[in-house]
């Protein structure tokens, strides 16, 4: 048998020198590898007498463990230095300010009224406002409502006081977007085809009503409009804004004292595993009310009803916004903590929004 001190100190000097683990590894194959010195000798033991095996025998393993322990040892030293070597070259400078952190989102009324917008912009409406605070003559007179009808008692509408004295009619909070159109046609004539989004406000308050909502009005006069270009403008509205193919819509004969005829507009929908699906399903869903511009508002607005028609329907878009997101309580819409928007898909304001799309 070769003589184990020297083989046994080249190896222990090969570890010492190894640089890398590579060079460790190539080092532990020669020794302890399936063909390596030790291993071949080690095999040898079967060969020899019992005598000479039970002298050599444990010397090898001797060898063997010494090895073993060695390059374990060897490769620690290694590691260690490897990492102090990066210690050594990469630091954070933990002074530097921190990134800030978007906690914002855009709420989603004003993400769904922008969606809107959007939407009809294409379709060739622009965008008209009026004021929340109203007369009685643009939120109802104006509008066919005659003095005995329900929604003008003092339940449903909110009445700001005049001073002591002042016998005139008191103004309102609008109970509706409604009377844009008066102030729109008066202002600009006709034809016109215009939307109306804006805050509305009534005695209300259980999951689907709230003091302060909102809607939005779609007024289009011109002297050959008909409701089948309502019932077009809607259909190509539903499908943009619900992202379907197909949608269908259902016309209900009602009644509105400002449209004659008038419709309630129902939307074709399925609500599979408490998920509601637009455009597939059994069900229907109100999403809206409107008809034909009754000549007397016409007439209110200063508008020929011999050569001027058209439709005029409202919205309501904090409804749009639950049914497109799923949001059950239209009460979570003006809480005051509104971190439950990202349970619901709302990110931070630095996500590109439409809403950064349509301020860019
Ligand atoms: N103003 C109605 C409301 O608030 C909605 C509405 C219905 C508006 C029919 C319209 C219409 O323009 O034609 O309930």
């Amino acid at each position: 048998m070769p003589d184990l001190d020297t083989i046994r100190a080249r190896y222990l000097a090969e570890i010492a020198e190894a640089a890398d683990e590579a060079a460790l590894e190539a080092v532990r194959v020669r020794a302890l590898g399936r063909k390596g010195e030790v291993s071949l000798m080690m095999r040898e033991l079967g060969r020899m007498s019992p005598e000479a095996r039970r002298e050599a025998g444990p010397r090898l393993n001797a060898l063997r463990d010494e090895i073993t322990a060695a390059i374990a040892a060897r490769r620690a030293a290694l590691a260690d230095a490897a990492l102090e070597a990066r210690l050594r070259t990469e630091w954070l400078d933990v002074t530097l300010p921190a990134r800030p952190m978007a906690r914002g989102t855009i709420h989603p009324v004003s993400q769904v009224t922008e969606e809107v917008v959007a939407i009809w912009a294409d379709l060739g409406f622009s965008v008209a406002e009026g004021p929340q605070i109203e007369t009685d003559w643009y939120n109802f007179d104006a509008l066919n409502i005659p003095p005995e009808h329900p929604a003008r008692q003092e339940m449903d509408t909110f009445y700001l006081r005049r001073a002591a004295g002042d016998d005139r009619p008191p103004h309102v909070l609008r109970t509706h977007t409604s009377p844009v159109q008066i102030r729109y046609m008066e202002a600009h004539g006709v034809p016109c085809r215009i939307i109306a989004p804006g805050r509305v406000y009534r005695c209300d308050y259980d999951q689907t009503h709230t003091p302060m909502f909102h809607q939005y009005e779609g007024l289009a006069i011109d002297r050959d409009i008909s409701m089948a270009h309502l019932k077009w403008v809607l259909e190509e509205f539903c499908r943009a804004f619900f992202e379907v193919e197909e949608v269908e819509l259902r016309f209900r004969a009602s009644h509105f004292p400002f449209t004659e005829p008038s419709a309630e507009v129902d939307i074709r929908c399925s609500w599979k595993d408490g998920q509601l699906r637009i455009g597939e399903g059994e069900d229907w869903m109100e999403i809206l009310g409107s008809g034909m511009v009754h000549p007397k508002v016409l007439a209110a607005a200063g508008v020929d009803a011999e050569i001027y028609q058209g439709f005029a329907f409202g919205m309501g878009i904090d409804r749009l916004a639950m049914l497109k997101y799923g949001i059950p309580d239209l009460r979570a819409f003006f809480d005051s903590d509104l971190r439950w928007l990202r349970h619901y898909g709302f990110g931070p304001l630095d996500v590109p929004t439409l809403h950064a799309g349509l301020s860019a």
